[in-house]
């Protein structure tokens, strides 16, 4: 029996933090990403059975050459190691701030002394992972392909950057071509499954209120396309959450979303599938290293209580401090006469513990550890 390891948002830093900048911590550990992954990648090397890893998008800290630098030699020692690797990109994998900006100055990628790589470099950087096992290419876009992991099993790659700012989803010809794909797998009598970045459903039912824009765009209806069309596994990542949400289409056909959490972040969990007669088992599973449950729930917490502080006492810092939860510093004055007087409740001391008690099994509820999904 084949087992698949799938984790997202890696979120490598390899960068040298300077005291008046420091890295931004936004609840996952930033400082140890780096040994994070490599115990993880010794666990996948070391696990007999594990044949393929998939990784669901935001490789990288915030794009920087000097991380694509460290993580590549890593993945190329798995498939040394005779593994393979499929990964996507998403938007904290480059650095432009707008998508069509393009790298002019004939500099390599992973050479310019602006330190960002470009988006159109992700697919030249990252083909022995992935893009060069395509069995079918986006033709606007390569970034989304088709690969055949097993005889019987295929897995769409689907990047959803969007314009890469304020829309992440598909566009209409890009939901064409996924279409396309799905059909023509049922066709050949194959079983089909996807990963793409941004939750296409709400991984906890506020998430969209207070995050919308961290959704899939068109979310509201692409699930009810893909589940009609034949699909009904995606893995995603993005929110750094560990949940499984499901729906059933109004023509009786069901859909999963399976949200990783970050490798770097609370829980600490990564998704352990095996595939077989049609059916996908998924378990959660322990990520191997020396930061451990406690450790990264201890930044996770740190980093919340910092917010909830600032929302009690000081609303501007807390304005300032939502950029890590998609929320801009004018939205957060906007929302002010709901949150500032919430901010007074929860701030308090017995009001932090709840909050942390409630927030804990939103992020990471027992039911959201493991499932299995007929194909
Ligand atoms: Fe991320
Ligand atoms: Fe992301």
């Amino acid at each position: 029996m084949s087992k698949i390891w799938l984790t997202a948002d890696t979120h490598i830093f390899a960068r040298t933090p300077t005291p008046d900048k420091p890295p931004r911590s936004d609840i996952r550990c930033i400082l140890e990403t780096e040994a994070i992954l490599d115990c993880f990648l010794h666990a996948f090397c070391t696990d007999t059975d594990a044949e393929i890893l998939l990784i669901a998008g935001d490789l990288t800290d915030n794009g920087h050459a000097a991380e694509h630098k460290a993580l590549l030699p890593k993945l190329r020692s798995i498939k040394a190691a005779g593994k393979r690797v499929i990964v996507i990109t998403a938007t904290h994998d480059y650095g432009q701030t707008h998508i069509t900006e393009q790298n002019d100055s004939g500099t390599p990628p992973l050479s310019r002394p602006d330190g960002k790589v470009y988006r159109h470099e992700m697919h030249e950087l990252y083909k022995d992972f992935g893009f060069n096992e395509a069995i079918a290419d986006y033709p606007a876009d390569p970034n989304t392909y088709a690969v055949q992991l097993l005889p019987n099993l295929r897995l769409l790659c689907l990047n959803d950057d969007g314009d890469g700012h304020e829309y992440c989803g598909y566009s209409p010809a890009q939901l064409d071509w996924i279409c396309t794909q799905i059909r023509n797998a049922k066709e050949e009598n194959q079983y089909i499954f996807a990963m793409t970045h941004h939750p296409t459903l709400p991984p906890a039912w506020i998430y969209p209120k207070v995050s919308h824009r961290d959704m899939l765009g068109g979310y509201e209806t692409t699930p009810a396309v893909l589940a009609d069309t034949g699909l009904h596994l995606m893995f995603s990542g993005h929110a750094h959450m560990h949940n499984i949400a499901r729906i059933k289409t109004k023509a009786g056909n069901r859909y999963a979303d399976i949200n990783t959490a970050s490798l770097v972040g609370w829980p600490g969990l990564y998704r352990e599938l095996t595939f077989s007669d049609g059916v996908m088992q998924i378990r959660s599973r322990t990520v191997p290293s020396p930061y451990d449950g406690a450790y990264l729930r201890s930044v996770y917490e740190k980093d919340l209580r910092a917010v909830l502080d600032a929302a009690a006492h000081d609303y501007e810092r807390f304005a300032g401090m939502l950029g890590g939860f998609s929320v801009t510093p004018e939205r957060a004055r906007k929302l002010k006469p709901l949150l500032y007087p919430l901010g007074k409740l929860i701030g308090s001391k017995a009001g932090t513990e709840l909050f942390l008690r409630t927030i804990r099994n939103i992020w990471c509820g027992k039911h959201d550890l493991e499932t299995i999904i007929q194909l």
